[in-house]
């Protein structure tokens, strides 16, 4: 195993320990809403210390990008983290949510780490290694039509700029496939894809954290993970659609069709 990966392992296990413990105690958790809807806990900025400690503590030059705290100068890697991802399901002791970690190198990601404490379910991807779920290989699903397929996304919550052009994609989608999952936590939603347990995704407004891992998992899994305009790999928008390779593009044409009609 790349040792880098290894490092960032080890940082989200320690996490996760941390985050299990406050699980008893949920009720005496201080909640802080960023921006509307938006919260954050005691138990998301420990979260995220322990992590970056964990690495600088290998690798004290490495740069940070991490929800809570922000960035952090460094050299050419850079660690992005999302400390705990699906904080709303988290403190309604609602049992889905993760942390994701994952490395660039010079602006590329090489790293990928998406774990599921409750489920003790480790995803990790290295750039041209393939991608896996704890010892085994992942691959995503052979789905090729939207009849029959099963579709993640996350509903607007924050801003409710985009809702009508989001309902409308919705509204086509739900006559379309056989059913569409809102789980809440967009970085499992992405390494749901790269296993094939759900055949596409897509949602507005995510953010580096909630997506970098969970980009490089599945495209190391042999899916498309790219923003609504398919041109940007970084996914610079936040508006990503993801899927395998035919999934992915039939759910760009609907979002297409649906974003010429509202426009
Ligand atoms: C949120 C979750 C949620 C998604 C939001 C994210 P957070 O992350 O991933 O599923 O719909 O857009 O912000 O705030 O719980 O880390
Ligand atoms: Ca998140
Ligand atoms: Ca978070």
């Amino acid at each position: 195993m790349p040792p880098m990966l290894n490092i960032g392992i080890r940082a989200v296990h320690s996490a996760a320990d941390w985050i299990i413990r406050c699980m008893d105690q949920l009720q005496g958790i201080v909640v802080t809403e960023k921006s509307r809807n938006d919260f954050v806990t005691e138990v998301d900025r420990r979260a995220e210390q322990i992590i970056i400690e964990s690495i600088h503590r290998a690798y004290p030059d490495h740069a940070i990008l991490a929800e809570e705290s922000g960035a952090q100068e460094g050299n050419e890697y850079q660690w992005i983290i999302d400390p705990l991802d699906g904080t709303t399901n988290f403190l309604h002791g609602f049992p889905q949510f993760a942390i994701s970690v994952a490395l660039k190198h010079k602006g590329v990601l090489e790293q990928a780490i998406i774990y599921d404490p409750l489920r003790q379910e480790l995803f990790t991807a290295s750039r041209g290694g393939g991608a896996r779920l704890n010892d085994r290989r992942i691959r995503v699903s052979r789905q090729n039509s939207l009849e029959g397929a099963l579709i993640g996304t996350g509903f607007p919550f924050r801003s409710l700029d985009r809702l009508d052009t989001y309902i409308e994609v919705f509204r086509k989608l739900t006559s379309l496939t056989a059913g569409i999952r809102r789980p809440g936590a967009a970085a499992l939603d992405l390494a749901y894809v790269a296993c094939g347990r759900l055949d596409g995704f897509w949602e507005y407004g995510l953010k580096q954290w909630d997506i970098a891992a969970g980009a490089l998992l599945i495209r190391e899994a042999g899916g498309y993970a790219s923003d609504i305009d398919n041109d940007n790999p970084a996914i610079d928008s936040g508006d990503i659609v993801a899927g395998n390779p035919i999934i992915h593009n039939l759910l760009l044409n609907v979002i297409h069709d649906d974003a010429n009609i509202s426009a």
